[in-house]
């Protein structure tokens, strides 16, 4: 994905744009650039690299003028290059543009383009649209632009300025998210909220297929056949607090720090002496109660929380869960029935793979569930019903406190449904519900020990290769610890079932290869204990994550990592904890760049 800015007003749009553009560089930071109109010209300033390296340029070569847009870019087509970074401009440099999506068309419009004499400069599918609006150009800035778009397949947000019209900008959506932001004397184009925030509160969500012409003090909204259209104003409320690092060094250690206080509000909201509450749940409980089969497809983090979903529901609800990637589900023709139920679980709400699988689902007539942190994503609102989990914007790459918040979400969700479909007895519901308030503390028990991971992490930062294993409702956390290390540190770190791992993965095993192993108490904790030995009895190094006061465990291990104590099906909460700081401390000795790690990007917007 990429993050997209656009500026008109009496500010300087250079200052605007920067820092708009550090608020979303989450979004991507292969490169950066601006494109402003100064006194009647386009000056387009970009480069390879992260957002400071665009900073250093226009401090030497800064630009003026009140009206231009800025990108962020996660290279799609054609590498992270200086040459391939947006803005991209047409042959006269009349136009400038900005985009986040992929034009599934762009090469053979591309082909036709040059051969109608246009000069490409860049690789990317992106630059085939400025020079489609240079050769639709009527005079007309908003018809040029519904004839390129009706000619575009695939997704795009555009913002685009024009040296022919240089007191207005123009955005686009179609499949990805852009909003509009109305000030006082200037207005705002963004991908995404964050970029907002202290510059105003209204805004606009464009649907897909929707087009914005903006002034300074106007803007207009039209559909894709270029008729006008009427959108609501919306307030946002995101403060400075919620998007800034506050005193942390890193998001990613201020949102696991935050997970005490995300997991007790949403405890808040959602439990009312012995209610369960679900805001914005469009779903009744006669549709609810004749749900006969559940598929939650969903990606990465996502997906490990889901697999934490089908314990929860299959245990709570008696309802069979299934548990797809959602890469693999949008196209394994799944067997659907009337009485299935999809779930799509997504922190961002854009994941093009999720939405995809949204999509399928909704092609077969099925109802879908969305649970996602941004209710004005394309998940949460191409979905029947949604469950805000209340996270708060997570701007850390890896997901921390959207995956505890959607595991706490599941577990209510699943809860609410046992109890709807009498398949709980409310003194179990009732249990359930108290350890649940317990957890806030007992994860913040855990945070401050933080001292004692970083430590740890000092003496493993340097292995290159680490092994994560769980049973039960903890090889999901096997599987998120593994997938936190190798997303922020470059390890090569892999989760498995630890039933699973004498069936071959064992082979892995010597004294360089630092094995993770989730033993907390519970049902399945001797055949944990037995999974150690077999690890050990092979020279390996063993970190475990125990129950305080288990002392027997420590005859087993190297390292011994203690959490409170909580009933199983909770634990997996509190147990990822451990493993997030870890990854987090072993990354930062790793000299790693903790919040935007390499290649990846906060949310992965194409297929
Ligand atoms: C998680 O740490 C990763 N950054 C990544 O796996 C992420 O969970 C995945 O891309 C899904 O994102 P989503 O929840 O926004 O759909």
């Amino acid at each position: 994905m990429c993050g997209i800015v656009g500026y008109i007003g009496d500010k300087p749009a250079e200052s605007v744009l920067l820092v708009g553009l550090e608020r979303l560089k989450y979004r991507g930071y292969d490169s950066a650039g601006v494109a402003i109109i100064d006194d009647g010209d386009i000056i387009i300033r970009k480069s390879a690299g992260k957002l400071r390296v665009l900073d250093e340029i226009l401090k030497e070569n800064p630009v003026n003028g009140t009206i231009g847009i800025g990108h962020t870019r996660w290279a799609t087509h054609g590498g992270p290059s200086t040459v391939n970074a947006h803005p991209h401009n047409d042959c006269k440099n009349k136009f400038a543009i900005v985009h986040n999506g992929i034009i599934e068309n762009y090469a053979l419009l591309k082909e036709r383009l040059i051969q109608n004499s246009h000069i490409f400069k860049s690789e990317t599918d992106t630059e085939v649209i400025v020079h489609l609006i240079e050769e639709n150009y009527n005079g007309n800035f908003l018809e040029s632009v519904v004839k390129t778009v009706s000619q575009l397949d695939g997704s795009f947000a555009l913002a685009i300025i024009s040296e022919y019209h240089p007191s207005s900008m123009v955005a686009v959506r179609k499949g990805s998210p852009l909003i509009v932001g109305k000030g006082d004397g200037e207005n705002f184009i963004a991908s995404d909220i964050p970029a907002l925030v202290n510059l105003t509160k209204r805004i606009y969500y464009l649907d897909d297929k929707e087009i914005a012409v903006i002034t300074r003090d106007d803007i207009q909204f039209y559909d894709f056949s270029g008729k006008e259209i009427k959108k609501e104003e919306k307030n946002i409320s995101i403060t400075d607090k919620l998007v800034d690092k506050s005193e942390y060094e890193h998001y990613m250690l201020k949102e696991i720090m935050e997970q005490p206080d995300i997991v007790a509000s949403i405890i808040r909201e959602r439990i009312s002496g012995e209610e369960i509450l679900f805001n914005k749940l469009n779903f009744d409980n006669n549709y609810l109660v004749k749900i006969g089969r559940i598929i939650i497809q969903a990606a990465g983090t996502s997906w490990h929380a889901g697999l934490l979903g089908k314990f929860f529901i299959e245990g709570f609800a008696r309802i069979h869960t299934e548990v797809d990637i959602s890469s693999e589900f949008r196209y394994r023709n799944p067997v659907i029935e009337g009485d299935t139920l999809v779930v799509a679980i997504s922190q961002s709400g854009e994941t093009a793979d999720t939405i995809a699988g949204l999509r399928e689902a909704k092609s077969k007539f099925i109802k879908v569930l969305g649970i996602c942190n941004n209710m004005a994503s394309t998940i949460a609102r191409e979905s029947d019903a949604v469950i805000d989990i209340m996270a708060g914007p997570e701007i850390g790459v890896a997901s921390t406190k959207a995956y505890i918040a959607q595991v706490v979400s599941l577990f209510l969700f699943s809860l609410y449904m046992g109890k709807i479909k009498w398949a709980l007895q409310p003194e179990d519901i009732n249990m359930y519900i108290n350890e649940l308030k317990k957890i806030p503390e007992k994860i913040k028990e855990i945070v401050d020990k933080k001292d004692e991971i970083e430590r740890l992490a000092e003496q493993y930062y340097n292995r290159n290769n680490f092994i994560f294993l769980g049973r039960s409702y903890n090889y999901p956390t096997a599987f998120e610890g593994a997938l936190k290390l190798k997303e922020i540190s470059y390890i090569h770190s892999t989760g498995y079932q630890a039933g699973e791992f004498k069936h071959g993965p064992i082979a892995l095993i010597d004294e360089n290869v630092p094995v993770v192993c989730i033993a907390t108490q519970g049902e399945i904790y001797n055949k944990m204990v037995s999974n150690i030995q077999e690890v050990k009895s092979r020279d390996g190094n063993i970190i475990v994550i125990a129950t305080e006061g288990d002392k027997q465990i420590q005859k087993f291990s190297d390292k011994v990592i203690y959490v409170p104590n909580t009933i199983d099906i909770l634990s997996p909460i509190l147990n990822v904890v451990p493993l997030q700081l870890l990854s987090y401390y072993i990354a930062l000795k790793r000299g790693c760049d903790v919040d935007q790690p390499r290649n990846l990007a906060k949310s992965v917007t194409v297929e």
